[in-house]
C-alpha cells in the first residue's frame, strides 16, 4: 500500500555502523534497522580514517541495501570535506552531521553538497541532512533555527554525550537513570526544533545495549513524546526500537474510528467516541497514526 509503503516512511531505527569495520558493515547491512549509518566520526580512530572512507565508498558503491546514510566528522574538524569527498560519488541517501551549531553549518553542508552532486553527475540537492543537534553548548540556543535549513534537512536527532564532555559534566544521568536536567532540556528543543522546522525528531542513542527492557521503556517514552524514530549502536536494539515506533492494531483501530467519524460527518468540528471529546488535534493525532503504520513483516 503505497500510503504507508516503506519507502516514503521515516526510518524508525538508525543503526550507527563503525566505517573502519568491514564485518560489522555486514552485519549491518543484514540487520532489520530502517536505515544505516555508517561513522567516520567517533567510533573510528583517527589513525583508521583514511580506510574508513575507502571502505565506506565501496560499501555504499556495492549497494548491500537501501537506505544507507554516512556521518562525517564535523564541519569544525577540518576533516568534513575529504569525508564527504570520499563517499559522496557513492551516493549515499544522506549525510548525518554531528557537533552543528545551527541551521548555518546546514546550508554551508549543503553547498559542498551540491558541488559534489554535480562533480558526481548526481542531482543537485538528491542528498539529504541529518543533524545531531545538542552535541555543542552553543547548540542549545539554536534550535529553533531549523525551520532556515533548506530542503535538505530530513531531520533533527540530538546527542547527550559529547554535550556533556563539553559542559564538564560527569555524566548525563542522575542516579536512579534518568537524564539529569540539562540533558532533558536538549532533548525537548530538539523535540520542538524539529517540529517547527517540519523535519522529522530522532531520539538519541541508548548505549548499554545488553539491556534491551531498558531501551524498550526510553524507545517507548521517546514515541509517547513526539520521537518518530531512535538511533542504535547495536544490531540487537533494532528490533525494539522498530516495535517501539510501530503503532499496535488497539492504537491503529482507534486512529481509523476518528477518522471516519470525521469522515462520516464533514461539517463536525468535534465528535465523541466512547464518551470523550475528540477534535482537530486528535484527528490530526489519528492521521499521524496512520500514516506510520507498517504492513506486517
Ligand atoms: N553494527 C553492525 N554490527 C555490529 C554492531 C553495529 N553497530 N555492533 C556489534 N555488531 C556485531 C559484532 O561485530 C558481532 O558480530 P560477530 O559476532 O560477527 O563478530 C555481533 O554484532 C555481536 O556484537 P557484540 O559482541 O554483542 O558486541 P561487540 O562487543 O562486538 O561491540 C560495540 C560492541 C559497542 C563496540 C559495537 O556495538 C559498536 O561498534 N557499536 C557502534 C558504535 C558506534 O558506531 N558509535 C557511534 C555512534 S554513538
Ligand atoms: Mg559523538
Amino acid at each position: 500500500m503505497a500510503e504507508h509503503g516503506e519507502a516514503a516512511a521515516v526510518p524508525r531505527s538508525w543503526l550507527f555502523v563503525p566505517g573502519d569495520s568491514e564485518r560489522k558493515l555486514a552485519k549491518g547491512a543484514a540487520s532489520e534497522a530502517d536505515a544505516l549509518i555508517v561513522d567516520l566520526e567517533d567510533s573510528v580512530a583517527p589513525a583508521n580514517l583514511p580506510a574508513a572512507r575507502k571502505l565506506a565508498a565501496e560499501f555504499l558503491a556495492a549497494g548491500a541495501r537501501p537506505r544507507i546514510w554516512v556521518r562525517v566528522n564535523a564541519l569544525a574538524s577540518g576533516l568534513a570535506l575529504a569525508d564527504l569527498a570520499a563517499v559522496l560519488p557513492a551516493g549515499p541517501d544522506g549525510i548525518v552531521l554531528p557537533k552543528a551549531d545551527s541551521a548555518a553549518d546546514v546550508l554551508v553542508l549543503g553547498h559542498y553538497l551540491s558541488a559534489l552532486e554535480v562533480a558526481a553527475g548526481r542531482a543537485e540537492g538528491v542528498t539529504k541532512i541529518v543533524v545531531v543537534a545538542t552535541e555543542t553548548p552553543a547548540a542549545l540556543f539554536t534550535l529553533g533555527s531549523y525551520a532556515t535549513a533548506g530542503a535538505r534537512l530530513a531531520a533533527l536527532t540530538w546527542g547527550a554525550e559529547d554535550l556533556a564532555a563539553c559542559l564538564g559534566a560527569a555524566s548525563n544521568r542522575v542516579e536512579g537513570g534518568g537524564y539529569e536536567f540539562t540533558f532533558q532540556l536538549a532533548r525537548s528543543l530538539c523535540l520542538a526544533g524539529a517540529a517547527a522546522a517540519g523535519v522529522a525528531p530522532i531520539d538519541t542513542v541508548f548505549t548499554d545495549f545488553r539491556d534491551p527492557a531498558g531501551l524498550a521503556r526510553e524507545a517507548r517514552a521517546a514515541r509517547r513524546a513526539g520521537f518518530v524514530g531512535k538511533l542504535a549502536i547495536h544490531p540487537d536494539q533494532v528490533g525494539p526500537i522498530n516495535d517501539a515506533f510501530t503503532p499496535d492494531t488497539a492504537e491503529i483501530a482507534h486512529a481509523a474510528r476518528v477518522v471516519a467519524a470525521f469522515a462520516a460527518d464533514p461539517g463536525a468540528g468535534v465528535v465523541a467516541i466512547d464518551g470523550r471529546m475528540i477534535d482537530m488535534p486528535h484527528l490530526k493525532q489519528a492521521r499521524r497514526i496512520l500514516a506510520a503504520r507498517r504492513d506486517p513483516a
